[in-house]
């Protein structure tokens, strides 16, 4: 499903009680012959439009979970469905953001956001004013035909997340996105994702080391603990998004960083 058709429809609000859009059931993921356990029983949905956070330490299986999601990894048991689907590989309704920018140096911004339709076959007139609308949406409209050289790191992320939305897969998966970037372009750019998430209807999970990030962002924090890696709680955050950065000194929002930081027990 694209995000256009799921634009009106799927706010976090009125979705609550649709057909989850992830469905995981005892999903589990051991390396080195069953000797590292990096992934045991996650069991989670996610509904159309909800915005979770993973938070939890070094070595938790956060990337593993994201990326057996993405169907870059293969579980080794339990059951993992996308759009009622299992998942077996690499499927075009879920796309994943990595950390580091992964843009061709080659390419200008626009060429960057592009690449998706590039692949996918013949880059059409309706291509070119998606990118540029994504560009509009990402801020970037003015360095649309700049190098990645020439943009900041913080920009860079923006041109990979318009990438991201130019492929029009309706789960996004970003795995600390921001997480090479300072605090106040961080905050920035969180505040523009819950907005551009929220605009255009997606269903997102992203990891986190930070629970004041993972609270501003989410409908609810999965907060997963190490050896094995488990979600040890699901905090669910009932403040209506997009959030202004304001909320983040209301004693309510306090409260439910105290929450995850007690589930974590220091852990972090
Ligand atoms: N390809 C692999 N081969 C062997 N072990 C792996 C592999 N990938 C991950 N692991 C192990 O699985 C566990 C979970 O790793 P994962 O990368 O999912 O953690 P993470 O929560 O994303 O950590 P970080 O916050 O540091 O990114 C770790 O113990 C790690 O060593
Ligand atoms: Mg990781």
């Amino acid at each position: 499903m694209a995000i256009a058709e799921r634009h009106q429809s799927a706010t976090p609000e009125t979705a609550r009680g649709d057909v989850p859009v992830i469905s995981a059931h005892d999903v589990s993921k051991t390396f080195g012959d069953g000797r590292v356990v990096a992934l045991n029983g996650a069991t989670f949905d996610v509904r159309p439009g909800e915005f979770i956070a993973l938070v939890g330490p070094s070595g938790c299986g956060k990337s593993t979970l994201l990326r057996i999601v993405a169907g870059l990894l293969e579980r080794s048991g339990g059951d993992l469905r996308v759009h009622g689907e299992p998942v077996k590989g690499p499927h075009t309704d879920v796309a994943m953001m990595f950390q580091k920018p992964t843009l061709l140096a080659w390419r200008t911004a626009i060429e960057n956001v592009l690449l998706p339709a590039e692949i996918a076959g013949k880059v059409t007139e309706a291509d070119r004013q998606k990118a540029e609308g994504l560009l509009e949406l990402t801020g970037l409209t003015d360095f649309a035909f700049s190098f990645p050289r020439q943009l900041s790191g913080g920009m860079q992320q923006r041109v990979a997340l318009a990438r991201l939305l130019q492929t029009g897969a309706d789960v996004l998966l970003l795995d600390e996105p921001f997480g090479a970037l300072d605090e106040f372009t961080r905050e920035r750019l969180n505040v523009e994702l819950s907005r551009i998430t929220s605009e255009v209807g997606a269903t997102t999970m992203f990891v986190t080391h930070n629970i004041g990030e993972a609270i501003f962002l989410a409908d609810r924090v999965f907060v997963m603990t190490p050896r094995p890696g488990e979600i040890a709680a699901i905090v669910d955050v009932p403040l209506p998004r997009p959030r202004d950065p304001a909320i983040q000194v209301t004693p309510e929002f306090n409260a439910l960083v105290a929450e995850v930081r007690g589930t974590l027990g220091g852990r972090l």
